[in-house]
């Protein structure tokens, strides 16, 4: 008999729910973006965000339920991202799936939401099975971590301050791209010369595997400022290659050392900015010259969906990580 978990999402701007068999197969998986919603904003409005989860998650949930052929009752155990993002929007999911735990009489199984993305590899590869070490990459988070087992976890590295999806929004917010800008860059930094600006290579003083990318984004928005002022029509394709490139290599060079320095054989990437065209083939390249093995989700698996928490969550019921009644939402909470 086979473990069915209905997994709700609703972290940031995506309300999501998805219906996974035993951790690995997809039987259903719906997401509804609000993006229309927060484009006009130029970034997520958290009241706004909260607001539509509201009105979205029953038709979500509903949607999960019967494109996946079964019936409610059918369904195993529930489970939620109750953390870390936006309190606002995080509440409604855990409130809604506190109340169909209880309805049903059925566990329920609290869920962080970078463990989640992680566990988007096991959907996409489903040999996949820890230790590996992975890298992290999402619109709030950069980090590198050794996944010891399905829930046990190392703190390698992580950002000092901005995430790497964040400098992409911001500084494709500042040519004009819409939200979010991460994706919509990296389609133009595909026609652009990756060497006409020269951005610093980012150090953290004695930490070789922090990330730093703040000066990265002030680098590029100065060039942005200072073109601006003198009149001058910068060319955004080629400002999106050189970026793009210097976040990307950045990422690799600390990930590859992690890899090595530790002894890592098995490397997988995961979060929305997984998605990025240069950091996939870049790291299918590195992967090959060392001979490591490189496991990467399917891009419509790595931006925020429920299906990845339907994943996790099965994990973690086997490990005995069941909530309470009393499972409260947190907007910071770390994987470890
Ligand atoms: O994991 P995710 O969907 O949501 C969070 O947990 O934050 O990640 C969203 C981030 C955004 O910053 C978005 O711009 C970025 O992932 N992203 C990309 C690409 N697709 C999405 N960044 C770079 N290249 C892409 N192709
Ligand atoms: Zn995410």
């Amino acid at each position: 008999m086979s473990f069915k978990i209905l997994g709700i999402e609703s972290s940031c701007d995506d309300t999501a729910a998805a219906i996974v068999e035993d951790g690995r197969n997809i039987l259903s998986n719906v997401v509804v973006s609000q993006i229309d919603e927060h484009v006009k904003f130029g970034g997520v409005v958290p009241e706004i965000a909260s607001r539509k989860h509201t009105e979205n998650i029953s038709y979500v949930v509903s949607k999960a339920v019967d494109s996946s052929g079964l019936k409610l009752k059918d369904i195993d155990a529930i489970a939620v991202t109750h953390a870390p993002g936006l309190i606002g929007s995080l509440l409604v999911g855990v409130n809604f799936a506190k109340g169909l735990s209880f309805s049903l009489d059925r566990p329920l199984i609290p869920v962080h939401h970078l463990r989640s993305h992680i566990a988007s590899n096991y959907l996409t590869n489903r040999n996949l099975k820890p230790p590996f070490l992975s890298l992290i990459v999402s619109g709030g988070h950069s980090h590198i971590v050794d996944v010891e087992d399905y829930s046990s976890y190392k703190i390698i590295g992580r950002t000092r301050d901005d995430a790497a999806g964040e400098v992409f929004d911001k500084v494709a917010r500042s040519i004009g791209l819409p939200y979010p800008g991460g994706a919509h860059m990296d389609k133009l930094a595909e026609n652009g010369n990756d060497c006409a600006f020269k951005f610093p290579e980012p150090k953290v003083k004695d930490s070789p595997y922090d990330y730093s990318f703040s000066g990265l984004k002030t680098c590029a928005i100065n060039i942005i400022h200072n073109a601006s002022q003198k009149g001058e029509v910068i060319n955004k394709a080629d400002l999106c290659a050189s970026f793009r490139k210097a976040v990307v290599e950045s990422l690799i060079s600390k990930f590859l050392l992690a890899a090595k320095d530790l002894n890592k054989n098995n490397i997988v990437i995961a979060g929305g900015v997984s998605a990025n065209s240069l950091l996939r083939r870049r790291l299918k390249e590195e992967a090959f010259k060392f001979n490591l093995n490189l496991s990467m989700p399917q891009i419509s698996l790595s931006g925020d969906n429920a299906a990845m928490v339907a994943s996790q969550a099965y994990y973690e019921y086997l490990n005995g990580n069941i909530a309470y009644d009393n499972l409260n939402a947190s907007s910071t909470f770390s994987i470890v």
